[in-house]
């Protein structure tokens, strides 16, 4: 079967595999495109399962679970439900509310720093630096390590669902190892972590790792993406700036439209724990199964016209946060960001202008959907 490759936009052949082949075996994998097929895996935890270190089984696992705990995201009920309240409430709408005005100020100012420069990459200018500077004050890590942060990350996204890349996510445990806080001596969500107890004891070192590694790789990427892919969602969509700067109040259904049509995260992975069938296609034990979320968002049985981007569409059951009990648990805070950085954007830029992405500045990664750099020239408002 022929995947398109990084370089290339997804969503054709999406199209194609939807009417001819929506469930496909290849090898041990089965590549599943449409919405309803995909919700049905999602909700269905008991068969398919999210803990891929023990399929991984062997060597692989063992060197992983040296330095972290499996996260949240690749555990399955009872544990994840579990670790999963741990962190649950500080990610609610009200917990991150007060960070509101902060991420405001931070954008603010990154528009601000804009002004000197014509031609500029979006993504190192202004993107990037929001959910970074977001996350690592809740983690409380310093604002100063955010190129080793970047640096991380960008390779543990790449290697997302490819070869594990144990040595950065040993570098990535060792540097959290130094932030647990057993005295409660900080207050920031390591520290929350490093004092909580389930079932009468508290939180391994290993754990909080593990924890920290998530936040950071999953909040990071993902709304940077999320982010630029609106600059350019916007840009291609004749009058949709000059909407936007005459009624913010669109800019909600901007977001939303952009985690569907441009969903960062485009592809997620459970495997069969026993046979099972889905919509008469035979699945066996331990078969992989691809689930193209990118897909789902643009299936013509649920979005009227998918292809065309339309932040006045009423139907907005995306899956770009995917469902069910791993449904994303910053999708709040995100939203805020987004919706922040736009507003704050549209307000001081009167008109931009972007240089179409070449191939290469795409995000090298078979499940992330981004631009490693989006040239644009803004035009600000004359005083
Ligand atoms: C636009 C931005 C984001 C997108 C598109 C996104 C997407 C997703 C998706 C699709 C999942 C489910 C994966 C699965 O079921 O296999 C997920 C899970 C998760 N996300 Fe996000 N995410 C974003 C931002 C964030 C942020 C800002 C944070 C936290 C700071 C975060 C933390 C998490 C965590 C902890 C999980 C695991 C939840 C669980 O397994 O119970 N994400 N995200």
């Amino acid at each position: 079967m022929d995947i398109p490759d990084y370089t290339e936009e997804p969503f054709e052949w999406y199209k194609k595999m939807r009417k001819e082949s929506p469930i496909i075996r290849s090898g041990n994998t089965i590549h599943v495109f449409k919405y309803t097929d995909i919700s049905e895996v999602l909700s269905n935890y008991h068969v398919y399962s999210s803990q891929f270190r023990d399929l991984l089984g062997g060597e692989l696992a063992e060197m992983m679970n040296q330095k972290t705990s499996p996260s949240i995201l690749i555990l399955d009920p009872p544990i994840h439900a579990i670790l999963r309240n741990l962190v649950s409430d500080a990610f609610t709408p009200a917990t991150i509310e007060p960070y509101r005005e902060k991420i405001r100020k931070i954008a603010s100012r990154l528009v601000e720093n804009m002004k000197d420069m014509e031609w500029q990459d979006a993504v190192t200018e202004f993107s990037y630096l929001l959910p970074i500077t977001v996350i690592s004050e809740m983690l409380g890590v310093p604002e100063s390590d955010s190129n080793l942060f970047r640096e991380w990350s960008d390779k543990l996204a790449t290697s997302l669902g490819r070869e594990p890349d144990i040595e950065t996510q040993y570098e990535m445990a060792d540097y959290f190892y130094g932030k647990i806080d057993r005295e409660g001596l900080r207050n920031n969500l390591i520290s929350r972590l490093s004092r909580v107890e389930i079932e009468g004891r508290q939180l391994t070192d290993r754990e909080i790792a593990g924890f920290a590694i998530l936040l950071l790789v999953a909040g990071n990427e993902t709304t940077t993406n999320l982010i630029t892919n609106a600059f350019l969602s916007i840009h291609e969509s004749t009058g949709m700036y000059s909407n936007i700067r005459n009624n913010s109040g669109i800019i909600p259904s901007v977001v939303e439209e952009t985690l569907r049509y441009r969903s960062p995260v485009q592809s997620t992975r459970r495997y069969a724990k026993v046979d099972a069938e889905l919509h008469g296609i035979e699945i066996l034990k331990d078969d992989i199964l691809n689930l193209y979320l990118g897909s789902a968002n643009r299936d013509e049985t649920i979005f009227q016209k998918g292809e065309i981007y339309d932040p006045y569409r009423t139907t907005k059951r995306h899956m770009a946060f995917g469902q069910g009990i791993h449904f994303c648990l910053g999708a709040s805070l995100a939203r805020l960001e987004a919706r922040i950085a736009l507003e704050e954007f549209s307000r001081n830029i009167v008109s931009y202008d972007v240089e179409t992405p070449k191939p290469e500045d795409r995000l090298d990664s078979d499940i992330l959907y981004g631009f490693r750099k989006l040239l644009i020239k803004p035009e600000f408002k004359k005083i």
